[in-house]
């Protein structure tokens, strides 16, 4: 049984806690948050001095309280961990030994994963330590990947490129069809298929569109009507880019 305290009950912090609960060789004996969660079964504090022992300390907090929260903590040579994808292994304290366990999802309070197709990305000090993460991760992942820091950084760049600009993309089209009173709906096939493709296709097969086929004309149109639009540099400098990538 591997034994969890889990240090912040956010979005990350809840869905790790439901996922490791529901794990039979996984006990988190103890959530620590600021605020007090009254539907959470699991003993939980809001005093780092009352912190029980645990085989892993899980801080699941915004990534630029890290450092500080991590220098809190009132013991020491335990195994502490952050599930940041871009913040390195150094930002926790060196008073404890240090991992990383970040799973590499996109995660709200309110929506559902399925955290066995989740990769959990895994870092240690020390082999020992290493194993037990590579251990905790396959109680809940049926991929668990050795990362370092450093190369984990640069996945996280390209992460935010296929999640987060990706749905400010979502959002500009929302606007889009809102300001011309059609239906964002009609869009979410499109949506959904072009996710899809890329399981079978690599995204620079994948790609169509004005710019891959080089139609000058549907270019310059778009750019009429974007005319009086904050989004027609995005859409310019989205279209050079596709032009010079080789897509
Ligand atoms: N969300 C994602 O999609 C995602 C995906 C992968 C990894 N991550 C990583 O997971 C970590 C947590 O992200 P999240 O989205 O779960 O954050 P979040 O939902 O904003 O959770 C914040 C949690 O941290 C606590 N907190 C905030 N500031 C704190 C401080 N200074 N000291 C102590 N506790 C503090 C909050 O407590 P209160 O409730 O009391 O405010 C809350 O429990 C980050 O490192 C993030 O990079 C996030």
């Amino acid at each position: 049984m591997i034994t969890i305290v889990l240090l912040g009950y956010g979005n990350v912090g809840q869905h790790l806690y439901n996922v490791m609960e529901a794990a039979k060789d996984v006990d988190v004996v103890q959530v620590y948050n600021r605020t007090k969660h009254k539907t959470l079964k699991t003993p939980q504090t809001q005093d780092l001095k009352a912190l029980v022992s645990a085989d892993v300390y899980i801080i699941a907090i915004p990534d630029d309280a890290i450092g500080e929260f991590s220098e809190s903590l009132p013991f020491k040579n335990r195994l502490v961990v952050h599930t940041s994808g871009g913040a390195h292994m150094d930002v926790l304290s060196s008073n404890n030994l240090r991992g990383i366990f970040y799973p590499l999802q996109t995660f709200s309070k309110i929506t559902k994963v399925d955290f066995s197709t989740i990769p959990i990305c895994v870092e240690a000090e020390n082999e020992a330590d290493l194993q037990l993460l590579k251990k905790l991760g396959d109680c809940i992942s049926e991929k668990v990947v050795e990362i370092s820091s450093s190369a984990r950084e640069k996945l996280h760049v390209a992460a935010v490129f296929v999640n987060n600009f990706t749905n400010h993309l979502y959002h500009i089209a929302e606007t889009i069809t809102a300001e011309n009173k059609l239906d964002f709906n009609l869009l979410k096939p499109l949506i959904t298929e072009t996710a899809r493709k890329i399981e079978t296709l690599s995204p620079a097969q994948a790609q169509t569109g004005p710019a891959k086929r080089n139609d000058k004309k549907t270019i310059e149109k778009h750019l009429k009507l974007l005319e009086n639009s904050k989004y027609r540099d995005l859409y310019e400098h989205l279209t050079e880019s596709i032009e010079n990538s080789g897509e």
